[in-house]
């Protein structure tokens, strides 16, 4: 593994993708984790992320020389580079050429990092202090005009580091310069494969859960249904896929997991048909922080009562369902602070919000991999792209798209307007560019149009499209006028009681991704 040491800032997440873009696998640790514990993971690297922007400022965290001293090839990053020039005695000068941004970089392209790339570049720069001296033993390996060393190596010790941030999309051949690193200089290998990250997630799964049973709530969105298949594939029928049907999901969404996940996967599945049930217990709601206490609630009694349906239905030998497939990824695992697998499930939006006192231990197979590596993983078990690719959709489905009450009559206009939006992003070929394009009814607001020769008085709908890498930030997508056009055209000629189609054009912050 390479360690990703995290000091606080927003990156590290970042760089541990980078890396295992590269096929090298990668863990994120606190900076305040001691050297002992880190060697203890016998990495093959480290790397230092970025962290406040000076090693002066209040609170830096501070790093002790030991660091370098334990053997391990070492790559520093804009403020690991600068903790790393003051550890190892080098100089880091508060200047007043701070560099914010696209920065043009002068590289010898004589030298480990570099070497096969232009010598000048275009990077992404994020600093108030510059390193005016390389620590002895260090050769400075590029400069830009606000900091004269804004790279160094030192090939013997096998440490380097760089000003500017690599990681970033904005910074010319950063992921060249990440593989340099890993490879040339840290002698990584490519082993970090899709087969390999399936075969050994298979192996951890049969090692938890034994012969014991295990279910797994289906949600129709993509980490449940690869954590899902995950299991099956390690356990077999000993897994139980419970699928509630709340009547708020997208059209063909329920077809698609009893069709699609069931006949690839095998999987056995329990589909609980609570319509009836969940719009009865929305009826006259508008409130969205109800409606979604409402839905999180309904949840999890349905899906305890499956629960116990399960044990009852598969012949009683007694053994209670013990587990509990949960898609949990690697960012929600790093931003609740890490930790291994817990007895107690916690609550997690994914199910609905299940509670504290539910006894079930978690199996969370994801929870080393991002999105885009589950994905993968889905792919690599054979699930259909429909399915892996498909956009991310809240546990509370379209009930809080529509911006009132909820009814049948309502969700039935949104489930249209909205297949009609997927299907022509996805005929446009943006399926892959866009994280995801909720549409959202405005159903207590009226709007007046014509249509033939007759005034309209109907309902708005809104589009949503954002792009994002993670969902805790995005913008707004720039989706062709064309296909707004035709997206606009079909809806409105195509869904009766919507008479007009608008765009959100705010990105997150300051407004969510969701309206409600
Ligand atoms: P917001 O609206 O907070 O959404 O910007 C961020 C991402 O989370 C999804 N989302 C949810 N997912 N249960 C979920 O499983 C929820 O209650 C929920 N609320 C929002 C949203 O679709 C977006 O991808």
């Amino acid at each position: 593994t390479v360690l990703v040491v995290d000091f606080g800032a927003q990156y590290a997440q970042l760089i541990a993708r980078r890396v295992r873009e590269c096929h090298v696998h990668s863990e994120i640790v606190p900076s305040t984790m001691p050297v002992e514990e880190m060697l203890a993971k016998k990495p093959k690297a480290i790397i230092l992320s970025g962290g406040p922007s000076s090693v002066y400022a209040d609170g830096a965290p501070a790093v002790g020389a030991e660091l370098f001293e334990t053997g391990v090839p070492t790559f520093g990053i804009c403020y690991g580079f600068q903790a790393m020039t003051r550890a190892l005695g080098g100089v880091v000068d508060k200047t007043d050429l701070s560099e914010f941004g696209r920065t043009e970089l002068t590289a010898d392209i004589d030298s480990v990092l570099f070497e096969g790339l232009p010598e000048g570049l275009s990077v992404w720069m994020s600093h108030g202090d510059s390193v005016a001296q390389a620590p002895a033993g260090f050769k400075s390996t590029a400069s830009t005009a606000g900091a004269p060393v804004a790279a160094f190596e030192d090939t013997e010790r096998r440490l380097f580091g760089v000003q500017f941030h690599p990681e970033v999309m904005h910074t010319e051949h950063g992921q060249d310069l990440m593989r340099r690193f890993l490879y040339e200089g840290a002698g990584c290998r490519p082993t970090w494969t899709m087969v390999n990250i399936v075969e050994e997630q298979l192996e951890r799964i049969r090692e938890q859960i034994g012969d014991k049973r295990v279910i797994c709530a289906l949600s129709g969105g993509v980490d449940s249904a690869v954590a899902g298949a995950l299991v099956q594939r390690a356990v077999g029928d000993q897994l139980t896929c419970v699928f509630v049907d709340h009547g708020l999901l997208r059209k063909g969404e329920a077809d698609q997991v009893e069709k699609d996940f069931v006949a690839i996967t095998g999987a056995k599945l329990k589909v609980v048909d609570a319509e009836e049930r969940f719009l009865g217990a929305l009826a006259g709601v508008t409130d969205p922080e109800e409606k979604r206490k409402i839905i999180g609630r309904e949840f999890i009694r349905i899906f305890e009562q499956a629960a116990r349906e399960v044990v009852a239905e598969s012949g009683d030998d007694g053994s209670e369902v013990e587990f509990l497939v949960q898609g949990t990824l690697y960012p929600d695992v790093v931003e609740s602070g890490g930790g291994t697998g817990t007895a107690n499930i916690k609550s997690h939006h994914n199910v609905g919000g299940l509670p504290d006192d539910l006894q079930f231990t978690l199996v969370e197979p994801l929870r080393e991999l991002f999105k885009d590596e589950v994905r993968k993983v889905g792919e690599e078990l054979g699930l259909p792209p429909e399915m892996v690719w498909r956009q991310p959709f809240p546990g509370p489905g379209l009930g809080i798209r529509i911006i009132g009450e909820v009814n049948r009559e309502r969700l039935e206009i949104l489930r249209e307007a909205d297949a009609i939006a997927r299907e022509e992003l996805t005929r446009a070929g943006l399926d892959r560019d866009i994280w995801q394009c909720p549409v959202v009814l405005l159903a207590d607001v009226r709007s007046v149009g014509v249509q033939g020769d007759g005034r309209t008085y109907g309902h708005p709908v809104v589009l949503r499209p954002v792009s994002s890498e993670d969902a805790m930030t995005a913008d707004w997508s720039r989706v062709p006028y064309d296909v707004l056009a035709r997206i606009s055209n079909r809806i409105t000629n195509e869904v009766r009681e919507i008479n007009r189609v608008t765009l959100d054009v705010t990105s997150k912050p300051p407004g969510t991704i969701e309206w409600e």
